[in-house]
């Protein structure tokens, strides 16, 4: 098992455990990750997902580099493909997904926390598509969205350049939204996901479908996509709870 998970409070954590090549991730731990995450999106009794590393050095090394020394064209596309698979699905989620990243976060393992919705990071976290000091390049989404993220001149210095950025240098570029100590770091991603409980869960995911939606498609389509979710809401059990609470001046309760 190199994914391990542990549920507080309705919120399922995912820890990628592989501590002695700093959680560095190779085919397998990819597919275990998929099917984890796959488990996690679909069961009614979770609201949000955590992506972290397992001990207090790495988030993710990137992808397994030793490996990767032997692959050939095809190899490599399929390893590509995985890995772009498990971002998509991240990115996909109808729930909230969040990257505790608590440590080095490098190529493929910078790729995995920008294709979460939220990235909180602790103090000595460290950024980088490291890939051109390989002789590669990135592979699981990041040419596509770290511009998207940063702005393109922004990830154009970090892709053709290589290199590590802290967490203050992240947070300054909009590469994470938050800065926590080690310490509070899952205690503080953990909260974050807490206080989403109290908003509309088909909210949550309609808002998310749209906003990945700006993505793919021109502000006119996107903007028809939003007004139809917009008003699909209304009419619904959870608008008509969230819309009554408000007028009646008391919290309103959700159903999951
Ligand atoms: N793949 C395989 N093994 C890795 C790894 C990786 N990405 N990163 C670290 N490790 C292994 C090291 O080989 C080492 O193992 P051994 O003890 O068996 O030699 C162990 O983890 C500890 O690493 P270091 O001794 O190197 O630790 P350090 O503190 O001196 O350095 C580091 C830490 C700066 C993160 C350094 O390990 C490093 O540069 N790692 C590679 C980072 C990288 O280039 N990642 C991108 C990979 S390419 C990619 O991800 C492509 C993609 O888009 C999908």
């Amino acid at each position: 098992m190199f994914v391990k998970n542990k549920i507080i409070d309705q919120v399922s954590i995912l820890t990628i455990q592989r501590e002695d090549a700093l959680n560095a991730v190779n085919p397998d731990v990819l597919k275990e990750l998929y099917s984890m995450l796959e488990k996690q999106i679909r069961d009614r009794n979770i609201s949000s997902i955590i992506i972290t590393g397992s001990g207090e050095k790495a988030f993710i090394a990137g992808a397994d580099i030793k490996l990767m020394k032997g692959y050939d064209v095809e190899q490599a596309y399929k390893f590509g493909k995985l890995g772009q698979k498990l971002t998509m699905a991240i990115e996909n989620s109808s729930k909230p997904v969040i990257a505790a990243v608590n440590g080095f976060a490098l190529g493929g393992g910078c790729e995995i926390a920008i294709s979460c919705h939220i990235r909180y990071a602790s103090e000595n976290a460290f950024f980088a598509q490291p890939e051109v000091k390989l002789g590669i390049i990135p592979g699981w989404g990041g040419t596509q969205r770290l511009p998207r993220i940063v702005g393109k001149g922004n990830a154009i210095e970090l892709i053709i350049g290589g290199h590590m950025i802290n967490s203050k240098e992240a947070l300054r570029i909009g590469l994470v939204n938050k800065i926590v100590s080690s310490e509070k770091l899952m205690d503080e991603s953990i909260n974050f996901c807490k206080e989403l409980q109290k908003n509309g869960p088909n909210s949550i995911s309609n808002s998310l479908k749209c906003i990945n939606n700006s993505y793919d498609y021109s502000l006119i389509d996107g903007l028809e996509i939003e007004l139809e979710a917009f008003s699909n809401s209304f009419g619904s059990k959870e608008a008509n709870e969230g819309l009554s609470a408000f007028v009646d001046k008391r919290k309103p309760k959700f159903k999951k």
